[in-house]
This record gives C-alpha cells, structure tokens and sequence, in this order.
C-alpha cells in the first residue's frame, strides 16, 4: 500500500497543481491512495464545496483539514456532504468525523494544541479514535500542529499503534522523515502545496509583511507563479518506508 500525502493545498493555484501531479504521480509512482490536507485549500483559507470538488475531481481520495477548516460558513455543507474531508478529532463534536476508511486505510484528522487553538487534548482524543478504526488494516494520521515538540511527543505516543504520524500546519516541510522504533513512519512536517516566489506560506508577501510591522490584521492574498509541492510517499506494508517530494510546478 503506497500513500501519497500532499501538505496544506492552498488556493486555487495548489489545487491546479494537484489535480495535474495527482494523475500523473499516481501512475509513476504506482499510488494507491491520494490524501491532500486541504484546510488552506478555499482562497488559502478554509474549504468549501469547490474546492473539495475539485480536489476530489483531481483524484484525492481523503482531505484532511486543521485549524482554517471553519473559516467559511459553508464548512457545514461539507460536513454534511462530503464523507471523506475530515475535521481534526480534538474540536468539540468533531470526533466521529475526524476519521475514513478507504481500501482497508484509515486517515485521520488530528490537531496540535500548543501555540494553537485552545481545543481538546489530542492525546486521549486519538486513543478514542483509534478504538473505532479497528476495522481498518492501515492507520495514518495527519497531526496538524505549530511545535515540533508536539509532534514528535505524539508520533513516539503513537509508535506501533498506528502506520505513519504526518505533521502539516507550518507550510514548510522539514529533513527529518524516519521509521520509528516500533516501524510508524513519521515526518514532523510535510510542507505545503502552493506558490513560491515572493510568498509567506503562500500568500503574497507584500501583504502579509504589513501584518507584522502594524501589528494590525490585513487581508492576505495568495501568490502567484510556480508552485512548491511538498508531499510524501508512505509505504506501509511489512516494507515501510517514507520519502519526501519537494517539486517546483510551473504551468507551460
Ligand atoms: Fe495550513
Ligand atoms: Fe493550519
């Protein structure tokens, strides 16, 4: 079973490249099952109907999300509609749609608390989830957190107990993917899926710098060009592996 994970898809550029990597990765790297964190994937903000379309449209099987995931209202709509997107396990009543099956794997949503959200401890939080997934013959679990620390507390809480730990949330994937003792593959962060040049996690620069000099909130708009892609590809059957992708799309 060969995953290939896509970190947070933002906008409308990181969804065109997806939809043209996915069909062509998927066959290259002989793909079983495509996850894409999409929670940055609806004008870099959030997700909704469109953006879900069309990553579905594009072959992505599961859409993980994370802290943007209610940023517009019609979250509800995708909620209520779309099995397969799932809300990180840890926020009030989003339990029973943290997580999804398909072809014997299990993804799951799950979120970081330090630096984020004040939302329920993710700790007991996955131990109630994984009591559901028994079914499953895989288990893969999107850790959406700021602090390495974290991360890296709940892959070694994990270890054995589930197939891969995958950060996501910071944009910018890091060099340490490894095989766990007890054989969880584990990244502390995957990256992201969107445009590069003069870009702050995907969105223009020009009006993210403001923010940080005003202290003031400003409207941020996603940036333009060639998209980074950083995904994974996660073996996880008795030979494990996982590797990083780190690829400049460019349209033309
Ligand atoms: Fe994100
Ligand atoms: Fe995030």
């Amino acid at each position: 079973m060969r995953i290939l994970f896509f970190g947070d898809v933002v906008g409308e550029p990181g969804r065109k490249a997806v939809r043209i990597l996915t069909s062509k990765w998927r066959v290259e790297y002989q793909v079983d099952l495509v996850v894409a964190n999409g929670e940055n994937s609806a004008g870099g903000l959030g997700i909704n109907r469109k953006a879900v379309e069309e990553l579905l449209d594009a072959g992505v099987d599961v859409i993980t999300t994370g802290n943007h995931a209610f940023h517009w209202k019609e979250w509800e709509e995708v909620y209520r509609d779309y099995p397969m997107v799932l809300f990180p396990a840890n926020y009030p009543g989003m339990l029973e749609r943290s997580y999804y099956i398909k072809d014997g794997v299990a993804v799951v949503s799950l979120q970081g608390r330090v630096f984020m959200d004040c939302i329920d401890n993710p700790f007991p939080a996955i131990d109630r989830v994984l009591e559901e997934l028994s079914a499953a013959r895989w288990r893969i679990v999107d850790f959406h957190a700021e602090a390495t620390s974290e991360k890296l507390a709940m892959a070694y809480y994990l270890d054995g107990r589930v197939d891969a730990v995958l950060g996501t949330h910071t944009h910018v994937q890091t060099a340490d993917e490894r095989v766990f003792p007890q054989g969880t593959l584990y990244i502390t962060d995957v990256g992201m899926t969107g445009p590069i040049e003069n870009s702050i996690l995907g969105m223009d620069k020009d009006t993210v710098i403001p923010t940080f000099i005003t202290n003031r909130p400003m409207r941020f708009r996603i940036a333009s060009g060639p998209v980074l892609v950083n995904a994974v590809l996660v073996d996880i059957d008795r030979d494990r592996s996982i590797t990083r992708i780190n690829y400049v799309w460019a349209e033309g």
